[in-house]
């Protein structure tokens, strides 16, 4: 692997933006400065271009079997998509049975991606039961494959979902072991109640999918999960925060110093409830959980995302074809494939809507869209940062493109886009993972199986670079 140095782009973290070479060396980047010497190194012209850390998504669903059905995008095609949308590293949801072993769910995630995945990836680890068998192997899972983040579903009765007492003794024990829990924060039993009314009174269309979640249901739910986390002095992250009932829920207790991160999804801050009720079954496409709301709740999430009380944002792509899987809920919205395709477009859409728009600094998009989920999920400072001795996943972002959202020219598999006909500003160019392109001038470059398992550090540790060679700006 040679050297390449990358000249003219404007580098933006967390916290610094300034004018300066990148020197890759392998993997990792080995010098950052002023005019740095080319030597031996292929020259890359970013000029015109940002240059963030890869993306990281925190949430996302690939090859996995759900309501009847398994997702249309898998390792391969979702983090092709990924990597286009300047994605360099996911965090995939690794789902497990009651009664059977941890380590065959997580051996067959390893089998769906190893010869898959084109960028970087990990596995959160479902936890649908908590006995002597899981709490024997929760160690070795945590310790030896460097799985460092525990999902209980609050939700989807008699499939998923886990009551409380497990939800209670996964976040005592991911205390004890450092592992950050994560919750689907929606009051299942409430929504069984609701949908099993709505069927009997005839309303199976797909906006019965939001009207029988809900924001209550999540807000309970939320409040329910901060409650038992603060209760066990454990660490709680909520995925896909969708409404203020529940942003509300995350603030009251962040203020009184429980330990809780909130996530939100693009989805949620640009489409709202009235994209369920398009006609000719349209609106199932717009079908996942929790539900899109109605508009107002988009600038709370906004303004918790300015203000901290909500910290990082997840595609939760989970896609299904409007053609043939969306379509198993004709006349029963119940039987409607939940989630949608967002792995793609999660980067640009809080890159036009957020900081284009005024709504977030570009500093706190870097920390959202990478940095924050690298810190709480054990990844910083390899991932998540541009500096000497990282990971060299880099972004050269044109911040000036205008283009529009669309199924005819993004890059997953799945038949429909939810942000179609969004017009949006900003494109990810250039693309790379580890050194290597895998996105080049906007033409897919990388190869099947390239990308890299990733064993994480325990949740609230992190591990510092190496610094062989620093050069001051
Ligand atoms: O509808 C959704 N979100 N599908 C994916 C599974 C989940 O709940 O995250
Ligand atoms: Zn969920
Ligand atoms: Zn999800």
């Amino acid at each position: 692997m040679g050297k390449k140095l990358i000249k003219n782009g404007v580098i933006v973290t967390a916290s610094d933006q300034y004018e300066a070479d990148i020197l890759i060396d392998g993997e990792t980047i080995s010098a950052i400065g002023d005019t740095l010497p080319s030597t031996d190194a292929e020259i890359i012209d970013a000029k015109g271009c940002y240059i963030f850390p890869g993306g990281i998504d925190p949430h996302t669903h690939l090859d996995m079997p759900f309501g009847g059905t398994v997702t249309k995008d898998d390792f391969e095609s979702g983090t092709r998509a990924a990597a286009f949308g300047g994605t360099t590293t996911i965090i995939d949801f690794c789902l497990t049975e009651k009664g059977k072993p941890l380590k065959d769910a997580i051996q067959t995630w390893h089998n769906k991606s190893k010869e898959k995945a084109v960028i970087d990836y990990g596995f959160h680890l479902m936890i649908g039961e908590i006995n002597e068998k899981v709490l024997a192997e929760l160690p070795q899972v945590i310790d030896e494959e460097g799985i460092t983040s525990l999902k209980v579903f609050m939700a989807y009765k008699n499939v998923f979902q886990a009551d409380d007492g497990t939800l209670f003794r996964t976040l005592i024990t991911a205390k004890d072991l450092g592992a950050l829990v994560m919750v689907h924060a929606e009051n299942g039993d409430v929504i069984d109640y609701l949908t099993k009314e709505a069927l009997n009174n005839g309303n199976t269309d797909p906006i019965y999918h939001a009207l029988t979640r809900p924001p209550e249901v999540e807000g309970e739910a939320t409040g329910r999960a901060a409650q038992l986390t603060s209760l066990a002095n454990s660490q709680l992250y909520v995925v896909h925060v969708s409404c203020a009932n529940a942003v509300e829920k995350i603030a009251e207790a962040r203020n009184k110093g429980v330990e809780i991160w909130g996530e939100t999804c693009p989805q949620y801050l640009t489409l709202d409830l009235s994209h369920l009720k398009r006609p000719n079954f349209e609106g199932a496409k717009f079908v996942w959980s929790p539900p899109l709301r109605e508009k107002w709740h988009q600038e709370v999430l906004w303004n918790a995302l300015k203000s901290g009380q909500l910290q990082t944002i997840g595609s939760d792509q989970c896609s299904f074809d409007f053609n043939g899987q969306k379509s198993l809920g004709k006349g029963d919205f119940t039987k409607i494939p939940n989630g949608g395709p967002m792995i793609e477009d999660r980067v640009s859409v809080l890159f036009s809507e957020g900081v284009k728009k005024g709504r977030i600094s570009i500093h706190q998009f870097v920390d959202i869209i990478s940095t924050r989920a690298a810190k709480l999920f054990g990844m910083f400072p390899k991932k998540g940062t541009i500096a000497v001795g990282a990971d060299a996943d880099l972004v050269l972002f044109d911040p000036n493109k205008e283009r529009v959202l669309s199924a005819a020219s993004h890059h997953m598999a799945v038949d429909y886009n939810a942000f179609e006909g969004m017009k949006i500003t900003g494109e990810p160019v250039s693309v790379l993972v580890r050194g290597e392109f895998v996105v080049r001038d906007k033409q897919f470059v990388g190869k099947a199986g390239s990308g890299q398992y990733l064993k994480r550090e325990k949740y609230g540790t992190t591990k510092s670079l190496k610094q062989n060679e620093t050069l001051s700006i």
